[in-house]
């Protein structure tokens, strides 16, 4: 079921494993003691605060088991049914302490541990400990919110107008916007947004393709985006009728909203007739998508002057008020809502959930513990999975030489299995596959690479991507 090369483990000091148990989750839960203290502090009911007091003490009391290396408790029965398959792993693994144990597995057991406090709650079971984190990061991307917009009018009115071109360069033309949209997409989820600033509309109209997509692509080290262009023309060319793409989305903000260009464009392009959209079902590895994320971007975007003009909580600590938006931006930003909006009425762009994409797992287990959801993929044309984390459960997040095959790696899901995948990854965490043979080495022996030290360190920083396509049909 699971891969046989050995997982990534919290114990090996080269890992990143290793460094995100010590140095990262600390400060997460420390985020999210902070943050829930906040909420208690501005409630005025007395069995919220209570409560929430009580979700702080266990956070806290996470905090120390993980800092003290102390053993993983089995989780609390919430009513959920994943909570059987956590413990069951947990007993498999023998119990173990928080420095020996399998990356994946654990930081899942985190995140999902967490949630066990505010779902046994009365009054704090829909709160996301992340939520003030997501809508403040996108508030402050807005330079490049703005400037996709603006840019993504521009496409669709073109496109509009293009639509009867024919010939090798109104192909060709197609092909290059769906790299371009393909790269912004992906390039959203490394947390350094400087390669998307300097791409502008002029670039992609002269064709050539634009010299900044041209230096950002040098990062992407497997790009497998023609594969999967192809997949997506033949579906519309033979003129079938419903064409599915769906997203396996990462994170909220920025990310989602590079994700909702790509689906609007693909949509608008004709390169799919629907767009499902798979979101997590609990707060997850702090930045990820809930449901209720869409919703609060959808409204962002249905008022922007109120959304960027009103102070944040920060702001209005320090006495800042935000420049307001021009009308031309405020514009093009209820432009896209309406676009959104109107797929989704329409029932074009649609939020799936399954609680699958929170299991302690790794994908290779998709077909064995949720087969319904493998068979709703299969009626996809393309699979597009975000992200690191992502890319670690198609992968097993396990030792893999990097020079293996990314269709091997992906075990179970790879051909044969129905479903035809693209992960549009920036290396954040150890595992990569799908290298040609020398790159690993040539990467660490670049500085900050990693180097003697026998860490891949160049895999963590999210400078470094992957685009990786496996047809299962
Ligand atoms: O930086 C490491 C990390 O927190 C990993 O634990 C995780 O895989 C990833 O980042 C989350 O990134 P993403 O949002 O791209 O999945
Ligand atoms: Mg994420």
């Amino acid at each position: 079921l699971d891969p046989k090369t050995p997982s990534y483990v919290t114990s090996d000091k080269t890992s990143f494993a290793y460094i995100s148990a010590r140095d990262r989750w600390p400060v997460i839960i420390t985020g999210a003691i902070d943050d829930t203290y906040r909420s208690v502090m501005s409630s005025n009911d007395t069995a919220k605060e209570e409560e929430g007091k009580k979700i702080v003490e266990e956070l806290a009391r996470l905090k120390y088991e993980l800092q003290h290396d102390r053993q993983l408790t089995p989780l609390r029965d919430d009513g959920q049914p994943d909570i059987t398959l956590y413990n069951q792993e947990l007993e498999k693994l023998g119990t173990p302490t928080w420095f020996n144990l399998p990356w994946l597995f654990s930081e899942c057991y985190l995140y999902r541990r967490m949630q066990t406090s505010f779902s046994l709650s009365t009054c704090w079971k829909n709160y996301d400990v992340f939520a003030r984190q997501k809508i403040n990061t996108f508030r402050s991307s807005r330079p490049a919110v703005i400037e996709l917009a603006s840019r993504y009018q521009d496409l669709v009115t073109q496109m509009a107008t293009d639509k009867s071109k024919t010939g090798p360069e109104a192909e060709e033309a197609q092909k290059i916007l769906f790299y371009e949209m393909c790269e912004i997409c992906l390039w959203g989820n490394a947390t350094d947004l400087s390669l998307l600033t300097s791409l502008t509309y002029e670039d992609i109209q002269k064709l050539q393709g634009s010299e900044a997509r041209k230096n950002s692509e040098k990062n992407i080290l497997v790009n497998d985006l023609g594969a999967a262009y192809d997949v997506l023309k033949k579906a519309r060319d033979e003129g079938k009728k419903e064409r599915r793409v769906d997203i396996v989305l990462d994170n909220a903000g920025f990310e989602l909203y590079v994700d909702l260009i790509l689906a609007g464009y693909l949509l608008s392009a004709g390169l799919a007739t629907t767009v499902v959209l798979h979101p997590k079902s609990m707060p997850w590895f702090v930045s990820d998508v809930l449901p209720a994320d869409f919703a609060a971007l959808l409204s962002a975007l249905a008022s922007p002057k109120s959304f960027y003009e009103t102070p944040s909580e920060d702001e209005e600590r320090q006495n800042k008020t935000p420049a307001p938006l021009s009308d031309k931006e405020a514009e093009q930003l209820s432009f896209l809502f309406q676009e959104w909006a109107r797929f989704h009425a329409e029932g074009q762009l649609i939020m799936r959930p399954n609680r699958f994409w929170t299991h302690g797992g790794s994908f290779w287990r998709l077909p064995a513990e949720e087969k319904e959801l493998l068979e709703d993929l299969k009626s996809s044309e393309l699979v597009i999975f975000k992200g690191d984390l992502n890319y670690r459960k198609l992968t097993g997040d396990v030792a893999w030489d990097p020079a293996t095959p990314f269709t091997e790696a992906i075990g179970p899901l790879g051909p044969g299995s129905g479903v035809n995948i693209l992960a549009l990854r920036t290396c954040k965490a150890d595992v990569v596959v799908g290298l040609d043979s020398g790159i690993d080495e040539k990467l660490r022996a670049m500085e900050g690479g990693g180097g003697a030290s026998g860490k891949r360190e160049w895999a963590w920083s999210g400078k470094w991507a992957v685009v990786s396509f496996s047809g299962g049909k």
